[in-house]
């Protein structure tokens, strides 16, 4: 307990965590001490890093999951939250891209979408809430985007669209659940260097570091930190908020 380990005795659900923000979300969540459950689709990745997380010291657990399955998120985060009895921080992480343009949107592609990006993150946190009234407290954290905030640049309508719903999403849960100390923040990343963003043509790359007063593109790690910091202790007085993680490219 303490300095090093704020959020030791504490269990952690990181959604989307085998790799990318999620998998250093759920490492950073780690060496504050929490114990981390990672639900993901990608199983065997799930289980590699939740296994690297326990050869390191930590307590980790995989539960593969699909969270595009909306009926199957009550009984994803119940298992989760079975792995060590408990479940205080839920970092809503899974989220997927879209570079399709306005005249091509179809409509499964916007409902498929907006099940994993949004829709999942209000189940997932619905199912997550009673855990954390019942035990007096907890932290939620989801992922917007700097696309909810200036328009999506590179990213298309149904992907901003769906993150700029999860800060007002983000504010509701944080008005309704602070009475119950419960605490419900969103980050949102410029572009941060994962899988998601890898297609990127060089000169689209360059293109944002020019413009970013920090002069790089984030790493998943920028962002893992203050997500533990909006899910751990020092953020004790925070709630409703989104802090931008983009290296000064907009400054709200
Ligand atoms: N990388 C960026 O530039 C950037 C910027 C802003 C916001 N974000 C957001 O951060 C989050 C993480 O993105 P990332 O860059 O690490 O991407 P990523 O593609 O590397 O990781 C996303 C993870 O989510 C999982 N996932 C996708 N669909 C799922 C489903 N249906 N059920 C369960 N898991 C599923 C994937 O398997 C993967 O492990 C996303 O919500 C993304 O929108 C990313």
């Amino acid at each position: 307990m303490g300095g090093s380990q704020p959020l030791a005795d504490r269990v952690a659900l990181v959604t989307g965590g085998a790799r990318g923000i999620g998998l250093a979300c759920a490492r950073e969540l780690s060496r504050a001490g929490a114990a981390v459950v990672i639900a993901d689709l990608l199983a065997q990745e799930a289980d590699a890093a939740a296994r690297s997380i326990v050869e390191g010291g930590g307590q980790a657990a995989a539960v593969p999951a699909d969270l595009s399955r909306t009926r199957e998120i009550p009984r994803i985060v119940g298992q989760a939250a079975g792995v060590f009895g408990r479940l205080d921080i839920l970092v809503n992480n899974a989220g997927i891209l879209s570079e399709v343009p306005t005249e091509a949107l179809t409509e499964e592609q916007w409902d498929r979408l907006m099940s994993i990006n949004l829709k999942a993150v209000f189940f997932v946190a619905q199912a997550a809430l009673p855990w954390m009234v019942r035990q007096g407290g907890g932290a939620i954290v989801s992922l917007s985007s700097l696309a909810a905030r200036v328009g999506g640049i590179v990213s298309a309508a149904d992907y901003a669209t769906s993150k700029a719903g999860v800060i007002g999403l983000t504010r509701t849960l944080a008005r309704q659940y602070g009475p119950n100390g419960i605490r419900v923040n969103a980050v949102a990343p410029g572009p941060i260097m994962t899988e998601m963003i890898r297609h990127w043509p060089e000169d689209v790359r360059k293109e944002f570091v020019a413009r970013i007063p920090l002069r790089r593109l984030g790493t998943p790690e920028d962002v893992a930190r203050v997500v533990v910091f909006l899910a751990g202790p020092e953020s004790a007085y925070l709630t409703g908020a989104t802090i931008d993680v983009n290296g000064g490219l907009y400054m709200g």
